[in-house]
């Protein structure tokens, strides 16, 4: 039968919106995932947002990508971010309850970029929904790792990971055939202090730790850098994510951060996956997946590099890499502690309280006082969490000046 005119000229889009959802919009991994819904809009529907205080730059992402929810973690700033989206129809709340609830909201692809443990409750819930979820919160992994990814099994989640290491792992990991899979080698930039020496980083300044040689990050993760606590947590997430022991996950310090991290395999092929320093490519992998769309990225120039370089970590002056794999190594509740000792430290070392030094102090402090337990629940998770916190703050106490 012949098509008319009429048939013709109906608009019919050749896909239907993505539909997304972003926990930490107002963070850097929020922000450059928002950029890069920006250059495919056509390609996206926002569902929800979320942001811990910022109402302003919250307010901003709404009205620019009109989801029909927005939710704000801390309660005193409900009425500031109602009356700012008062004309435009958006429904908003605030509160822990009210962050979840936006990770409930019917979104096919999530982007979990709260920082810290408090990022484990709303993630979960998009895991639990059967969700596609862009993994950038690590801590998630570090705190409930074994009762997470049972969670992402039993649920049927997708978990693509938004790390440039562990999203670089995932692009060149053969899931297909595991058993010829050697090792994991992490890269590591070393941090702004890769060359100092231990007792030179003792009057270390916030503004110091922060000002990462290659990555624009968030504070607490450029302190993560800067300790290599971050690398840590990194073992820990690659050991859940791909199924590695300890002892087959590797860190390699490259000052270039162009190769984002290897896979080593049976047949002595070494795979990598390449870049410059840009989180939009990791965040676009995963927000296209399984296909692939453009960013504006710099492209990676290794005639103009030329030379890249490699070398050991030293967990003698960085021994909070050496503290994660400790926890990693002794399992059950250990790495909860760990990171919410971390959590602890690295806040009070931003507010100026403590030094740099004392962050992994209080890491080693806090480990040996904490029982650890085996985890059977989500709630023994946030239970440990607590208490680890409380003593860790016990710690920064007696450090504080
Ligand atoms: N930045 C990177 O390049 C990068 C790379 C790899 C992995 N990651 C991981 O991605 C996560 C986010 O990092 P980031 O650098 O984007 O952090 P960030 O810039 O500090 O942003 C954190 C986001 O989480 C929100 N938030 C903070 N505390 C919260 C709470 N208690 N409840 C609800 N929301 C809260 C913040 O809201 P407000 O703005 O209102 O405070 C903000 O939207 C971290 O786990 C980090 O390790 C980051």
């Amino acid at each position: 039968m012949a098509v008319t005119t009429e048939e013709r000229t109906v608009a019919v889009p050749a896909t239907v919106p993505k539909s997304v959802t972003i926990l930490g919009s107002t963070g850097s991994v929020g922000c450059q995932t928002i950029d890069l819904l920006q250059r495919n809009a056509s390609e996206y529907r926002v569902v929800a947002l979320t942001a811990n205080s910022n109402v302003e730059l919250l307010s901003e992402q709404a009205r620019l990508l009109r989801p029909q929810f927005v939710a704000i973690g801390d309660r005193s700033c409900y009425g500031a971010l109602k009356a700012k989206l008062s004309d435009t129809g958006i429904e908003v709340a605030a509160g822990p309850a009210a962050i979840e609830e936006a990770a409930s909201l019917n979104a096919e692809w999530v982007m979990a970029a709260i920082v810290g443990a408090a990022g484990l409750a709303p993630t979960l819930r998009a895991v639990q929904r059967g969700a596609v979820v862009a993994l950038a919160n690590k801590e998630c992994l570090v705190c409930a790792g074994d009762l997470f990814m049972r969670e992402v099994a039993r649920c049927n989640s997708t978990l693509l990971p938004v790390d440039s290491e562990h999203n670089a792992i995932y692009q060149v990991f053969d899931f297909e055939s595991v058993e010829a899979i050697e090792k994991l080698i992490l890269t590591a930039s070393g941090g702004p202090f890769r060359d100092w020496q231990h007792e030179d980083m003792r009057s270390v300044t916030p503004s110091q730790a922060v000002a990462h040689p290659n990555w624009d990050m968030g504070a607490k993760i450029s302190v993560d850098s800067a300790t290599m606590m971050n690398k840590g947590l990194e073992v820990i997430e690659a050991h859940h994510i791909f199924g590695m022991s300890d002892s087959r996950i590797d860190v390699l310090v490259h000052p270039q951060s162009v190769i984002h991290s290897m896979v080593s395999y049976v047949d002595g092929s070494v795979l990598a996956q390449l870049g410059t320093p840009d989180m939009r490519t990791p965040i676009a992998y995963t927000l296209a997946w399984p296909a692939r769309i453009e960013t504006p990225s710099e492209r990676l120039d290794l005639g103009a590099i030329a030379t890249l370089q490699f070398e050991p970590p030293d967990e003698t002056r960085f021994p909070a890499l050496r503290l994660a794999r400790e926890a990693l190594r002794t399992g059950g509740s250990a790495a909860t502690v760990l990171n919410a000792a971390n959590e602890v430290a690295v806040a009070a070392f931003l507010a100026e309280r403590i030094g740099f030094l004392e962050i992994a102090a209080i890491v080693e402090e806090t480990m040996g006082r904490v029982n650890f337990d085996q985890l059977s629940s989500i709630d023994d998770v946030f239970h440990l969490d607590t208490a680890a916190r409380n003593v860790a703050s016990v710690e920064t106490e007696k450090r504080a000046s």
